[in-house]
């Protein structure tokens, strides 16, 4: 029997963990190798009931709750009615890697599978959670899983959410069987703390050879998608001084972007990773140009000043080539602090089970950093090889991934026992 002064030997299965870590890599997997998980696909569905299957095998109670989110739970004692909460997301960028989000999940699972062998029960319920939706990659600025779990989604607005092929989310519910009409229902007040595993998807502790991050907040983040229109042309007859061309310009507002971002340095970042053309064809002057924003930074106030001085220069740039252009905002993520008791006894339970740790700010986005706004919330981070993420070479080395739901149970064990 594990005592209450010795969890640091609550120890997940590493078998299962790997086992379960390449199953869920397998779903939804492209011939890049990359994976295509969006949100209520087919490939969504096989993952969220294989997890559910996991969960049931693990000992705990599973349930789903109105937006898909599925959890599994081990009932507390004196406390049941107050939960702690761990997971991550089950969906994927395109062409994303196979730790993003699984290892939360995979993790977790084995954490309250080791709790379970022990011969006490939990004062407070745990519960372990595969989020429906987290990356955006189906329907922009969405969160869907934690809003929902949150309270802050609602019925009209599953109707007004739609994917680029015009599908809303409610006509994606029903088609699996979900109610949108319940969607309002679905928000708990039963959860104290939200612990998140994941992989770092950045490069500090791959290079400082740390066993794991305690993340200490999350940067900010803006998507826009900004559209430059002008006039299509022939694109031999037009000669080059007479052209209004959509392309040309989006193309130097890419690079003032890059340029204004480097100039104001790390931990700045912005990206354009995203570009379509019309009419899209070789021959012909691009008339109108979409182009996506992704603008991040840890400090609010200079995030939001950099989207101003972008703004002004893409702005610029359009009047001098005497083309129009809109700005919209598509997804804002205010920057959110880790809660500090929480990392301090990450920190002592990491000294404990004798791992090597740092604190660290995540330049990615997280469910975490929405319920870091409702509840004390904290993440783990393990290192990602090379720093690779969102693309199909994402690694974390098995000792990591186990090493980092160790410490997730460790936690657990301290918060709930
Ligand atoms: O974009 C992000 O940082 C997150 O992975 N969704
Ligand atoms: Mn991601
Ligand atoms: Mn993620």
């Amino acid at each position: 029997m594990v005592g209450k002064t010795d969890a640091s030997t609550v120890t997940v299965s590493p078998q299962l963990v790997e086992w379960q870590l390449d199953q869920l890599g397998r779903i939804g997997s492209q011939p890049d190798g990359g994976l295509v998980r969006f949100l209520y696909d087919a490939a969504w569905s096989e993952a969220m009931g294989l997890v559910e299957k996991w969960m049931r095998h693990a000992g705990l109670q599973t349930r789903r709750d109105a937006v898909g989110n599925v959890f599994g739970r081990l009932p507390g004692t004196t406390q049941a009615d107050r939960t702690i909460l761990t997971g991550s997301h089950i969906d994927t960028v395109r062409s994303g890697g196979r730790y993003d989000g699984a290892l939360g999940i995979v993790g977790g699972i084995n954490a309250l599978a080791a709790l379970r062998q022990l011969t006490e029960h939990p004062r407070r319920s745990l519960e372990v959670v595969a989020i429906c939706e987290e990356e955006g990659s189906r329907v922009a600025g969405s969160l869907l899983g934690s809003r929902g779990m949150l309270g802050l989604a609602d019925t009209a607005e599953m109707s007004a959410l739609t994917d680029t092929d015009g599908v809303s989310v409610a006509e994606m519910m029903s088609e699996i069987g979900l109610d949108p009409a319940q969607v309002a229902g679905t928000g708990r007040r039963d959860v104290d703390h939200f612990v998140e595993l994941h992989v770092e998807q950045g490069p500090v502790l791959d290079t400082s050879g740390v066993d794991i991050g305690i993340v200490t907040g999350i940067a900010g983040m803006r998507h826009r998608l900004l559209t430059v229109s002008g006039r299509p042309d022939h694109a031999g007859a037009a000669p080059m001084d007479s052209r209004r061309d959509a392309m040309r310009a989006a193309a130097m507002m890419t690079v003032a972007i890059d340029d204004i971002v480097r100039r104001v340095g790390a931990p700045a970042v912005g990206t354009v990773g995203q570009m379509r053309a019309w009419p899209g064809a070789v021959n012909v002057v691009a008339e109108r140009v979409t182009f996506s924003l992704d603008l991040r930074h840890p400090s609010d106030a200079v995030r939001l000043r950099l989207l101003d001085e972008i703004d002004a220069r893409c702005r610029n740039l359009a009047a001098e080539h005497g083309l129009s252009l809109e700005i919209a905002d598509r997804w804002e993520e205010q920057a959110a602090d880790m809660d500090t008791d929480l990392q301090r006894l990450l920190a002592e339970t990491a000294d404990r089970s004798g791992f090597s740790w740092s604190s660290l700010a995540s330049g990615a986005a997280h469910d975490s950093q929405l319920w870091a706004r409702h509840v004390p919330t904290s993440m783990i981070f393990v290192p990602s090889v090379d720093g690779r993420s969102h693309c199909p070479v994402e690694y974390t080395q098995l000792n990591d991934c186990v090493r980092g739901a160790n410490l997730l149970a460790r936690a657990l064990y301290r918060l709930a026992y």
